[in-house]
């Protein structure tokens, strides 16, 4: 893991002008490292013949899916936002995957459309109107997502298989799903997908899901299905805090292909074309935040830094207890470390990280807080009504604005302006 103890620069640039530039909070990408994970998953396709989809959900926008489009991944996207967003970007439809367990009607009137190149379906009813739009003279690729009923040992906020999910259709019964989709004529059943959850740095659970997997796809093949892909989801870990082991991407998917091989020829089935689909693991360690300190304080014994954000850019350290290492940026510091509770400015206990920082830390100070890539600007909120941050490519000693800050004035846009209070409120008071 890539994490010093001071973060003077990012991307070969000064961290104090990235911030001058654009502000802060600011999530910066080092576009080196950011085009390292592309590459790194590049050539772990072609070493394993995997189909590899980066999950747009992690972090997307319009450059960052340029980004990606000249590399031999594909993309998946689980809403019509992520849609508009890779097709503004020139995404060609045919690498494009549709995800999203509750698709809207403009969702499946997209995937009916040709507008991506696969369909992931999570349920019947998904099932049913996926392929009533669909037309027989165009049909849709899907693939049917399968709750392998395993759980992976993740935080449970970030879970996805398992009987306590509620995501794609129960292996049990899946027969009776494939039948009805090879009933649709309007629809292809290309192949199964799952995905157990995110943060996941054991390879076990992967390994147990296959076989449940390469059996449903056995009784697809039996059933008549040309289908020829297994996509087994993303969820690969990525760890933040620094000196702590990486996961070995490599070992498990060597691992997987393993046991889908096995699998394969224990039921005497050609091998399917694996794919998976990383989100976190392409984008987090390219991603750091820049704060800027508001304040310090002392309650007692505990140090408190105040930073311009909080869980509105990040509400991951909230939501899943989440770890993102804080180091010092903009100047470096002697000062022995201390203990220091970094929060936000939101109006709540928004802690963000405790860790010890160096003892002189003061307002003024820009603080970046690590490995901050993915689901940070992504799950981004309004909330006190903040603006939302900008986002800035940083790399070979160059930098460019990527998405803009949203401006205070724009917290206004969706307001709809009330000229006078109704008579019916004004008789209230
Ligand atoms: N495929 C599917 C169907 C998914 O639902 C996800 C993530 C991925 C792939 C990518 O998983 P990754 O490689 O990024 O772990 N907001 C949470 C993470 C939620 C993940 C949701 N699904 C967080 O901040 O940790």
């Amino acid at each position: 893991m890539r994490i010093e103890a001071a973060a003077l620069s990012i991307g070969g640039v000064d961290t104090n002008e990235l911030a001058a530039a654009y502000g802060t909070p600011l999530l910066a990408l080092d576009t080196d490292v950011l085009d390292g994970a592309v590459a790194r998953f590049a050539a772990v396709a072609a070493r394993f013949d995997l189909d590899v989809c980066y999950a747009g959900k992690a972090l997307l926008f319009v450059a960052l899916a340029r980004r990606i489009a000249p590399s031999p991944l594909g993309i998946d996207v689980c809403s019509f936002g992520e849609l508009l967003t890779v097709e503004r970007a020139g995404f060609p439809a045919h690498r494009i995957v549709l995800h999203g367990c509750g698709k809207t009607d403009d969702e499946i009137a997209a995937a009916a459309a040709g507008r991506v190149g696969r369909t992931v379906v999570d349920h019947r009813s998904e099932l049913e109107r996926l392929g009533a739009a669909a037309s027989p003279a165009h049909p849709v690729s899907v693939l049917l997502r399968v709750n392998a009923g395993i759980e992976a040992h993740t935080h449970a906020h970030v879970r996805t298989g398992g009987e306590d999910s509620k995501f794609g259709f129960p292996a049990e019964s899946i027969a009776e799903d494939i039948a009805f989709t090879l009933a649709c004529p309007g629809l292809r059943l290309v192949g199964l997908h799952s995905h157990l959850g995110s943060q996941i740095f054991e390879i076990g659970p992967f390994v147990a899901s296959v076989s449940v997997l390469v059996k449903a796809f056995a009784a697809a093949l039996d059933a008549g299905a040309p289908v020829s892909q297994l996509v087994l989801g993303g969820g690969f870990g990525v760890e933040a805090r620094p000196g702590a082991a990486t996961f070995d991407l490599e070992g498990a998917l060597e691992s997987v292909v393993g046991a889908v091989e096995r699998e394969s020829r224990a039921r005497n089935i050609a091998t399917p074309r694996i794919g998976i689909e990383p989100g976190r693991s392409i984008v987090a360690e390219s991603g750091t935040s820049l704060y800027r300190v508001v304040a310090t304080k002392r309650h007692g014994p505990r140090r408190f830094a105040i930073v311009d954000g909080g869980i509105a850019d990040n509400p991951r350290p909230a939501l899943y207890g989440a770890y993102h290492h804080p180091v010092l940026a903009g100047r470096p510091s002697d000062a022995p470390p201390t203990d220091f509770t970094v929060c936000g400015r939101s109006c709540e206990s928004d802690l963000l990280v405790r860790a010890p920082l160096p003892g002189d830390l003061r307002a003024g100070d820009l603080l970046a807080l690590r490995t901050t890539g993915a689901y940070t600007y992504s799950m981004a909120s309004n909330y006190n009504r903040f603006p939302k941050p900008a986002v800035a490519f940083a790399g070979a000693g160059h930098h460019r604005l990527v998405v803009r800050r949203e401006r205070d004035e724009e917290i206004l846009r969706y307001d709809v302006d009330e000229p006078a209070p109704s008579a019916l409120v004004a008789k209230l008071y």
